[in-house]
């Protein structure tokens, strides 16, 4: 059916495609001063189905410029999730010294009249010797299949294990659900690691997507190297649908190894989650970025109606990128994110609103009429000082009908967003109203950095060990922000507000 075009909903900071679906990121990579960002894509219609690897490239994760599609589906197979890194030394001989490969690792979903079985799911690899440019198939095709043949082996995360001198790719039977870890000397012959896929740790139906390990230092010290295990969970997310999770532990080369596991597998609630909002899948780390400093990006969807979001002529947006780290909060270290450095210079180098020392009483109080714009960063820190709850709305109309809320609640020590009243919603009955984080404050002070786009919003609080990632639909009348207080005040300290509507 033709869909009215919806320029409204264009993100003006995130990454969608000029057209059509699009879901997971794929191969994300940083090389020579450019980002690559590969990406599940259908190159004919909007909604999912012929998978293939869009393309598009950036050099500073903001704006993107999109390419022709890199690895298309074809008669024999579909193009599923993947990596790609650098191949330096060569170790794969597909290129040279002087001009060694790009190597993209990725699932071939094999088609009637292929070499497997129809849905049969194997890992596969493709080169570049022209920096991403062009790919070509590599002669052996798979390079990694199960045996037996499996219709749910996918999602190759490889890496570049440096004590170990190898390279070290982290897969998913996604139904088991268990992550394999394999291993290799040259990316085309691989053996067999281990399995991590903890007892108890399933409900029915449960895919694990996505999976991807890497090391990052605990509170800045490379002395105290953690790995982190990074994956999807599709269904029961925190917020319904699709999620991510995370484990931090080691790796010895051969296993992973969890510090902790939740005690009750079966509660989703005693995970950790990079996010605790609906739009934030499929997360994945750029590869080729200097070591211990990685960024990810993930889908900002959900399984659970990415079909029926009500954008045209593209469906589908990635996340804005993110700097990980991981610090010690309450006792246990967590993986905490941070706008990535281009998006906070480009907030830093725009005129600036502020509304430090607002003292809101019971009731709602709207900004200025100056305040206002579809495309905000709010940098804000308040104190309740005998409120019951307090917060903000953004994406509002001025008699506060329309608008997503963002409220902290001192009784029950919860930050929950609010997306019943932000606009269109009845798309899907699956499309959540509220996502909600237990986060204790004792002294009533509560700080969040908001950002704000044409339809979604981020929010991060507590160092970005709380994250709350939702898409939005308002109408685009609404572009005002009101700060409430209910029943006692709430001193607004501090309130930063950057229109970047023209970005
Ligand atoms: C995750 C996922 C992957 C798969 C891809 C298919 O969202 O289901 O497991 O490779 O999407 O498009």
């Amino acid at each position: 059916p033709l869909q009215v075009a919806t320029p409204q909903w264009r993100p003006l900071l995130h990454y969608t495609p000029q057209r059509n679906w699009m879901n997971d990121p794929n191969g994300p990579f940083f090389y020579k001063g450019v980002y690559h960002l590969f990406y599940q894509y259908n190159p004919v219609a909007s909604e999912w189905g012929n998978m293939s690897w869009g393309y598009a490239t950036s050099t500073d994760l903001l704006h993107w410029h999109e390419h022709d599609v890199a690895l298309p589906s074809n008669e024999t197979k579909d193009i599923f999730s993947g990596t790609v890194v650098a191949d330096p030394h060569n170790t794969s001989g597909l290129g040279t010294a002087n001009n060694p490969p790009l190597v993209a690792l990725y699932t071939s979903v094999f088609k009637k009249n292929a070499s497997r079985e129809p849905g049969v799911q194997a890992q596969s690899l493709a080169y570049s010797l022209d920096n991403g440019q062009t790919w070509k198939p590599y002669k052996k095709d798979p390079v990694l299949t199960l045996s037996p043949d499996s219709l749910h082996f996918r999602d190759p995360g490889v890496f570049w294990y440096a004590p170990g001198g190898y390279w070290v790719m982290a897969t998913v039977v996604a139904n088991a659900p268990v992550v394999k870890l394999y291993k290799s000397a040259n990316l085309t012959d691989w053996t067999f690691l281990s399995d991590f896929g903890p007892a108890g740790f399933i409900r029915p139906g449960m895919l694990w997507e996505m999976p991807s390990l890497f090391p990052l230092p605990l509170d800045g010290n490379p002395a105290q190297q953690k790995w982190v295990l990074m994956l999807g969970i599709n269904p029961w997310s925190i917020a319904g649908g699709s999620g991510s999770i995370y484990f931090v532990g080691s790796f010895d080369g051969t296993a992973f190894h969890p510090d902790r596991l939740p005690p009750d597998g079966s509660d989703p609630a005693a995970y950790d989650w990079l996010d605790h909002g609906a739009d934030h899948y499929a997360a994945i780390p750029f590869a080729g970025l200097p070591e211990n400093t990685p960024v990810t990006i993930g889908w900002m969807s959900n399984w659970d109606y990415a079909s029926q979001v009500p954008t045209s002529p593209w469906k589908g947006q990635m996340t804005l990128p993110m700097t990980m780290t991981l610090r010690t909060i309450d006792g246990t270290p967590q993986l905490c994110l941070t706008p990535e450095s281009h998006y906070t210079a480009l907030v830093a180098a725009r005129p600036t609103l502020s509304f430090d020392g607002l003292q809101v009483f019971s009731g709602d109080h709207l900004l200025p009429d100056r305040v206002h714009g579809q495309v905000l960063d709010i940098d804000m820190s308040m104190h309740m000082q005998n409120a019951d709850r307090a917060g903000i709305v953004v994406r509002a109309t001025p008699d506060g009908h329309t608008g997503t809320n963002i409220a902290y609640d001192m009784k029950k020590h919860m930050l929950t967003v609010d997306r019943s009243r932000s606009g269109l919603t009845d798309f899907s009955p699956k499309f959540s109203h509220e996502h909600i984080v237990n986060m204790p404050s004792q002294t009533g002070d509560i700080s969040l950095h908001v950002i704000v786009d044409r339809n979604s919003i981020e929010i991060l609080s507590r160092n970005g060990s709380v994250v709350i990632t939702d898409l939005i639909f308002p109408p685009a009348r609404a572009d005002r922000v009101i700060a409430f207080s209910e029943n006692g005040m709430t001193e607004f300290r501090h309130m930063k507000i950057t229109p970047l509507d023209s970005n």
